[in-house]
């Protein structure tokens, strides 16, 4: 039994946090990417699947044109409040669907594609999850599904659990281990295979993580994290020896430059 307190999406200030920092930082790019690899998207009827405040969403709008319709889903009401706020100006082109993965509130047959980005890992049904986003999509229409590899390659995301192991916070650290080391690719690929998809391919994606303020980023690239609000209640000794040990770290993945390491990600193309 885990003793490690939730990576709640919904907690305090969370989904904006979220939004205004980690969204710009990787989510945006990581996005960007993976729309232009898999396009072209002009008439599609998109499902982006835990769409967390609905950065791919928004990015889909614009590429899918007025013949094309988006459907953004997500659990977490406090990440759509968000997702909706930002896209009030895109129209009919967006609809909003408060839904688990599984059960998921979408008819069969009803998209073209499904991009979940980074969401998968966090659903508690991940097999069925896998047969409900092939169950939603037409004949030939393709699922793009990504999840991150563990802290281990995922650097600055390893260099926040160290520095909370470091200061004795290991339930904490673990937390942040939640959304990197819990998703093994063979596991992955092992769900959609057997949900029936036609074909399963596994692609590996990397990319630094860039940022104007270099190591100093790195705390508030923490703090926008679901482990943010308990970092804020740390005592102030603890939360300094956090930033210390953090900092050195930090300071050594980005060897002077403006990043901080990479990040990889494994991505399932699945076509029906
Ligand atoms: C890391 S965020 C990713 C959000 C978005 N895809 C992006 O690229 O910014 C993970 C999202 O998964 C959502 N989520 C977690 N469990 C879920 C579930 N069982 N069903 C649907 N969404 C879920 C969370 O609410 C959160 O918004």
């Amino acid at each position: 039994m885990t003793t490690e307190p939730d990576f709640d999406f919904g907690k305090g200030s969370v989904a904006q946090s979220y939004d205004d920092v980690l969204v710009p930082l990787i989510f945006r790019p990581w996005g960007e990417r993976l729309l232009d690899e898999h396009g072209p998207w002009g008439g599609r009827t998109v499902l982006d699947l835990a769409t967390g405040t609905g950065v791919v969403a928004r990015l889909l709008a614009d590429r899918v044109g007025s013949d094309g319709q988006v459907i953004a889903a997500d659990i977490n009401p406090q990440m759509l409040h968000v997702a909706r706020d930002h896209c009030a100006g895109s129209g009919e082109r967006v609809r909003f669907v408060e839904s688990s993965a599984h059960p998921l509130e979408i008819d069969s047959g009803a998209v073209d594609a499904v991009i979940c980005q980074q969401g998968f890992q966090f659903f508690p049904e991940r097999a069925q999850s896998a047969v409900e986003i092939l169950r939603v999509l037409r004949d030939e229409g393709v699922a793009l599904v990504s999840t991150w590899c563990s802290v281990a390659e995922c650097k600055a995301f390893g260099a926040i659990c160290e520095a909370l192991d470091a200061i004795g916070e290991t339930d904490l650290a673990n937390m942040m281990r939640r959304p990197f080391d819990h998703m093994p690719e063979d596991e992955l690929q092992a769900h959609f295979e057997e949900a029936g998809f036609g074909s399963v391919e596994l692609q590996r994606h990397e990319a630094l993580v860039t940022c104007d303020g270099g190591p100093k980023s790195a705390i508030e690239l923490a703090l926008a994290t679901p482990i943010g609000p308990q970092l804020r209640e740390l005592t102030s000794s603890l939360f300094d020896g956090f930033a210390e040990e953090l900092s050195a770290r930090a300071t050594e993945l980005s060897r002077g430059e403006s990043h901080l390491g990479k990040l990889v990600s494994n991505v399932i193309v699945a076509r029906k």
